[in-house]
């Protein structure tokens, strides 16, 4: 059968590296982004079909729907599209970056699942079931210093899955939850920091083997590959040098 996954987020980072192992495995791959010129590049590595959207625009939304719906049956979506702003404490955080986080993290990733949902239902076959999967953080569980508005997104974002789980009881659609530790990824600490590389750079400044976008790739394929009457509700995926958000090893690992 060919299954069909729509990654959202797909043009850098654990997006990209979803899409990426999703078409190795031979599934059909939507990969879904604002920037048009790095779908591009990834659709002329792997033949995968892109499509440019906003999460946070409910008229992107929709086409990204419409364009599904003349493609065929959607059997899984990733809605990992997302990101941090600020590294602030609540009480000197910029509001307007909250905004973006919720934007972005929550009612984005809740645009698309609704107008995905019933484009999933339809891809179910008999004996199947189809997956949403979302892509949260340690920062959905585990408040730290700093975390403020990521926190409160994250956390936002986690009950919206369980809720989603809840109401999709009794349906063959799994609801599953990612939540990585910190992954060395191309841009991410640099959207948090507005572009600053040595801000960026130093989160990873001695950290040994903080994970890469690829095992959160693998981890997500893993998941929806599984049977499907298996639902992994959450998994949580940490750097052994990462006991905690904010309890980061720096320098060598020893045996003690
Ligand atoms: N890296 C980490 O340490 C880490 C840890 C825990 C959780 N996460 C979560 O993992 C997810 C991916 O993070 P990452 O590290 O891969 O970050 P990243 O490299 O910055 O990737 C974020 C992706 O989201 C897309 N995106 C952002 N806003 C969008 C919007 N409004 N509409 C559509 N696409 C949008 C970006 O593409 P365009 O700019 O082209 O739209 C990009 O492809 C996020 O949800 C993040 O919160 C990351």
């Amino acid at each position: 059968m060919n299954r069909r996954v729509v990654v959202t987020g797909a043009s850098s980072g654990i997006g990209e590296a979803t899409a990426r192992r999703f078409a190795k495995h031979g599934w059909s791959v939507v990969a879904v982004a604002r920037r048009a010129d790095r779908l591009a590049v990834l659709a002329a590595d792997t033949g995968v079909d892109t499509f440019v959207a906003d999460i946070t625009k409910q008229a992107d939304v929709e086409a990204l729907a419409a364009h599904l719906r003349a493609l065929g049956p959607v059997h899984a979506l990733v809605n990992n599209a997302g990101g941090a702003f600020g590294l602030a404490s609540v009480e000197d955080s910029d509001a307007e970056d909250w905004m973006r986080m919720f934007e972005v993290n929550v009612v984005g990733t809740k645009r698309v699942t609704s107008a995905l949902l019933p484009l999933l239902r339809e891809g179910v076959v008999e004996g199947e079931s189809a997956s949403i999967l979302m892509v949260t953080s340690i920062a959905a569980h585990v408040p730290y210093e700093g975390g403020s508005g990521y926190n409160a997104a994250k956390f936002a974002q986690h009950a919206m899955t369980a809720v989603l789980r809840l109401e999709l009881a009794g349906e063959p659609i799994r609801v599953i939850e990612v939540a990585p530790g910190m992954v060395k990824t191309e841009e991410f600490a640099l959207v948090r920091f507005g572009g600053d590389a040595a801000m960026a750079d130093s989160v990873y400044d001695n950290v040994p083997d903080p994970l890469v976008a690829d095992d959160i790739a693998e981890t997500i394929v893993h998941s929806i590959e599984l049977p499907p009457f298996v639902n992994i509700d959450l998994v949580t995926v940490k750097p052994v040098a990462q006991a905690a958000p904010h309890k980061m090893i720096r320098g060598e690992l020893k045996v003690r």
